[in-house]
């Protein structure tokens, strides 16, 4: 099993879910943080207004799917997500140990 974290902008939510469900995607984790990229020090627009900031609101998107889905869901989260502008974020991949369905107890894959 592998875990999908993507730090996107946060407009493109309603995109990547979309884009996600129709994968087949059963669940996600969505976490409001801040962060910067290679633009440290340098402005970027957020919702039209230019952040003279170093940290600038992301939305965390986590996803757990089987070993085999995890590049087909990376490569649906980067089109989903992409503006071709700066910030549009970074897709990490980990590989996730063991997950239960705590409601029916179910392991690892059966419990994503
Ligand atoms: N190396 C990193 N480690 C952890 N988080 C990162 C890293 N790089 C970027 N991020 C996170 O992703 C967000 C978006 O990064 P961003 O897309 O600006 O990266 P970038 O490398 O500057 O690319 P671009 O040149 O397209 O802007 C950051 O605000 C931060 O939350
Ligand atoms: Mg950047």
């Amino acid at each position: 099993m592998k875990i999908v974290t993507a730090i996107i902008k946060p407009f493109k939510l309603d995109e990547v879910r979309d884009a996600l469900t129709t994968l087949g995607v059963h669940g996600l984790t969505v976490t409001e943080v801040k962060g910067y990229g290679r633009q440290k020090g340098h402005t970027e627009i957020y919702r039209g207004a230019e952040y003279a900031v170093s940290f600038l609101p992301k939305l965390k998107i986590e996803v757990a799917v089987p070993a085999n889905e995890a590049e087909k869901v990376v490569e649906t989260i980067a089109s989903a997500a992409k503006t071709g502008q700066i910030g549009d974020g970074k897709i990490f991949v980990h590989s996730i140990e063991h997950a239960v369905r705590i409601r029916t107890g179910e392991q690892d894959e059966e419990a994503l």
